[in-house]
């Protein structure tokens, strides 16, 4: 396929707040959560998923969800995002005043399970409500796919049960579907198969891809994808996520990286590469350590050398 077929622009939607600092050991502070979320919009980042609304025994590290959303700085023209399991959580996001809600059903019954303690169904049941009240409230509802691309208890999953779970989520009045490789063993074939699938179902407009680096094949997973017309992508600043207790996933794929591949291409981003280089390096200083980036620790090391 040709680079002529390549989308002019692809819009980015920063995940790290939200499934990288999920993942993380170490409690971040809210107001330097707060400072990353200013940094990102400062960059360019148009879409941010700030937090998530989930039970605290299961995820302390978002604990302090309602704090940070109070205080943020809000710019015109971005899309704050926040992951909700259920109608509790829908509550918080609202009162939090979130433009968007994150639903997240698994194309394995093994992972519903683990990651959410129901089954698929079930896990379906409990967003139709979410669905209709985030409608009723004017927010939009994106809802990702987990494990699309396998999963780490029941190892392969078939494009045939990632297309049955799009259409359920569409089925409930989902707005926008991500494909998700969330322990990112996914590899370009499959990805180009699986993303197929979906979009029998769900307009370019409204796809994208969410890949985790475990297996270094996120970047090549998001070319496969691009091939295709697909333009919306999940990343991670400074590739956030991923530790020794998590089991299998490492962090979704660096901001960084992404951008330094879509800004090679020609695409446009609207996202200024040096300030987000800063806005990983501030995070990463907040964690004690360099950006999980090739991209920014490259351009960190040309700064320092200049
Ligand atoms: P449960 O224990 O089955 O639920 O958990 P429950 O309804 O029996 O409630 C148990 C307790 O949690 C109760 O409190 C509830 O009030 C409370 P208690 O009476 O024991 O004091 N509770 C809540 N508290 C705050 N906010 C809520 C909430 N709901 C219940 N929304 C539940 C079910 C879904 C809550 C739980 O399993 C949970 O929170 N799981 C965490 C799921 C999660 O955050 N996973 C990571 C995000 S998904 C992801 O990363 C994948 C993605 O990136 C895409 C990809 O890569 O695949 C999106
Ligand atoms: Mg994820």
């Amino acid at each position: 396929m040709s680079h002529s077929t390549f989308p002019a622009h692809v819009t980015l939607v920063d995940v790290g707040l939200r499934d990288g600092l999920q993942n993380e050991a170490q409690p971040v502070a809210a107001a330097d959560k707060i400072e990353l979320v200013h940094r990102l919009q400062a960059a360019g980042l148009r879409e941010i998923e700030v937090t998530s609304y989930v039970s605290p025994k299961w995820v302390p590290q978002m604990a302090d969800n309602a704090q940070v959303m109070a205080g943020i700085q809000r710019q015109p023209g971005v899309r704050y995002s926040v992951l909700t399991p259920n109608m509790k959580g829908f509550e918080g996001a609202l009162a939090s005043r979130a433009d968007e809600v994150v639903i997240f059903a698994a194309a394995s019954e093994a992972f519903s399970q683990r990651n959410i303690n129901c089954s698929i169904a079930e896990s379906i049941e409990r967003f139709r409500p979410v669905a209709e009240a985030a409608k009723a409230h004017g927010m939009k509802v994106r809802a990702a796919v987990s494990v699309a691309l396998g999963c780490p208890y029941q190892g392969d999953v078939s494009p045939d049960a990632v297309e049955d779970v799009v259409k359920r989520l569409l089925d409930i009045g989902t707005d926008h579907v991500g494909v998700a490789d969330t322990i990112g063993v996914g590899t370009a074939g499959r990805v180009t198969a699986v993303m197929e699938r979906a979009m029998k179902h769900v307009p370019l407009a409204e796809l994208s891809g969410h890949f985790h680096d475990t297996y270094g094949q996120a970047l090549t997973n998001i070319y496969a994808s691009l091939q295709l017309g697909v333009h919306i992508f999940d990343t991670s600043i400074a590739g956030l996520g991923g530790c020794p207790y998590a089991k299998g996933a490492t962090g979704n794929v660096a901001t960084e990286d992404v951008v330094y591949l879509l800004h090679g291409l020609g695409i446009t981003t609207g996202i200024d590469l040096d300030r987000l280089v800063d806005a990983g390096a501030f995070i990463s200083g907040v964690l004690g350590r360099k950006p999980v980036s090739r991209v920014s620790n490259a351009l960190l090391a040309k700064r320092a050398t200049a």
